[in-house]
């Protein structure tokens, strides 16, 4: 390993977590490269990553809501984790209780959650993740928002601006309907589109870097005859030019929805509702993706998402493998072992129920941890 590369090495030294899902208390010192966490069904190896990916992004790749993060019975949680990188270490915790969350950087509770600085940077390879193929278009979305979220810090306040502007616009359309004046509206519409143009920009720039990672992903996967291609679909038109003609067509495609929107009493355009295409030779893999053609392609976006970080950030993310490496057939399995060996110097976190079937991954370099309802014990 290269100087440079050690330099940038980013590294969960340790996790504590206080009853977060079945961890009641827990301590965890990870190893720097390869950790192997095998356990029965149930034991608490999804919920150990969960709590990972949460010191990384504020919430849960679950997609629930925090209070069912919490241990059953008891009324808050707490995660917090201390990371390295380069010669700088940081602490990260979040907190939850009565039904509000904060966040602490280095012991500084942060006034705004968006405002922290990310410590951590994670991408989650889930079994689950075939919903980024077949699922709504808000999963897509999502996967977006939160992938340039872990980069820009600008990035989350427009989404949050843009969230703020929409819930009030959404007021006004369900609460005033046909009475609501068009003055008032328009103040919510020029917001709408100065921060909703913005949103739609940064997420085609991050499609463009995206975009080849994907489809070199995939090809590595499913042989040289498929070509994965992503698209881009705003909804509020033909997205082109400078950013002040975005803004005009943007606020013009809101002006006309005005009467569908106040029939239907919500704001029915914008970054929203937007969609993330994916297609192989042309077709929708949703539509027409065979089983293993739509799982190729949900494992492609995982890793786009990791080098897309990677390339961002000058540092690997902390890779998080849930379960996945059982699920995959041989062929494909080897070649993600290859991308993972590939990425060997960042810190990798990987769980099954049977360590025998996790051969493949070099075992001589990983600390092997036995899960057992809601506690770590070392192996190896
Ligand atoms: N809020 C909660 N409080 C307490 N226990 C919870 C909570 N939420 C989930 N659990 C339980 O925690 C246990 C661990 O779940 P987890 O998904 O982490 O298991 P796992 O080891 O990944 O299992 P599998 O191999 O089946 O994927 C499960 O028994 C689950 O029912
Ligand atoms: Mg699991």
């Amino acid at each position: 390993m290269g100087l440079t590369e050690g330099a940038f090495r980013l590294r969960l030294n340790e996790l504590v977590l206080q009853n977060f899902r079945n961890y009641e208390s827990l301590s965890f010192f990870p190893a720097a490269g390869i950790n192997i966490l095998h356990g029965k069904n149930g034991s608490g190896k999804t919920s150990l990553l969960e709590a990972i990916y949460y010191l990384a992004v504020g919430s849960s790749q679950r997609g629930g809501r925090e209070t069912e993060l919490v241990t059953w019975g008891k009324d808050f949680f707490r995660v917090k984790g201390v990371v390295a990188l380069a010669s700088e270490q940081h602490e990260i915790e979040y907190r939850f209780h009565a039904g509000t969350k904060k966040v602490l950087v280095d012991g500084i509770a942060q006034t705004r959650l968006g405002d922290a600085t990310p410590v951590l940077t994670s991408v989650f390879f889930s079994p689950d993740d075939l919903r980024l193929i077949k699922g709504a278009p808000a999963v897509r979305r999502r996967f977006l928002d939160i992938a340039l979220s872990q980069v820009s810090a600008r990035y989350r306040k427009l989404l949050s601006q843009y969230h703020r502007a929409l819930l009030q616009r959404n007021n006004l359309l369900r609460f005033e309907g046909p009475r609501a004046a068009g003055a008032l509206l328009q103040i919510w519409e020029e917001q709408l589109a100065e921060f909703g143009s913005r949103l739609i920009l940064f997420r085609m720039r991050a499609l463009q870097e995206l975009k080849p990672l994907a489809a070199q992903a995939h090809r590595e996967m499913a042989g040289g005859s498929e070509d994965l291609e992503l698209q881009y679909a705003a909804s509020v038109g033909e997205i082109e030019g400078e950013i002040q003609q975005l803004e005009q067509v943007y606020l013009n495609s809101l002006i006309e929805c005005r009467s569908t929107d106040i029939q239907r009493g919500h704001t029915t355009i914008g970054p929203h509702r937007d969609e993330l295409g994916i297609l192989i030779n042309g077709h929708e893999v949703r539509i027409y993706g065979s089983q293993g053609q739509q799982r190729t392609a949900a494992l492609s976006l995982r890793i786009a998402e990791f080098w897309f970080l990677h390339a961002q950030l000058g540092r690997k993310p902390v890779l998080l493998l849930d379960d996945v490496l059982s699920e995959l057939d041989e062929q494909r399995r080897l070649a993600l072992l290859a991308r993972l060996a590939a990425s060997s110097s960042g810190q990798t976190f990987v769980t099954g129920t049977d360590p025998q079937r996790m051969l493949g991954i070099p075992t001589a370099q990983a600390a092997v941890f036995r899960v057992t309802s809601g506690s770590l014990q070392r192996e190896g």
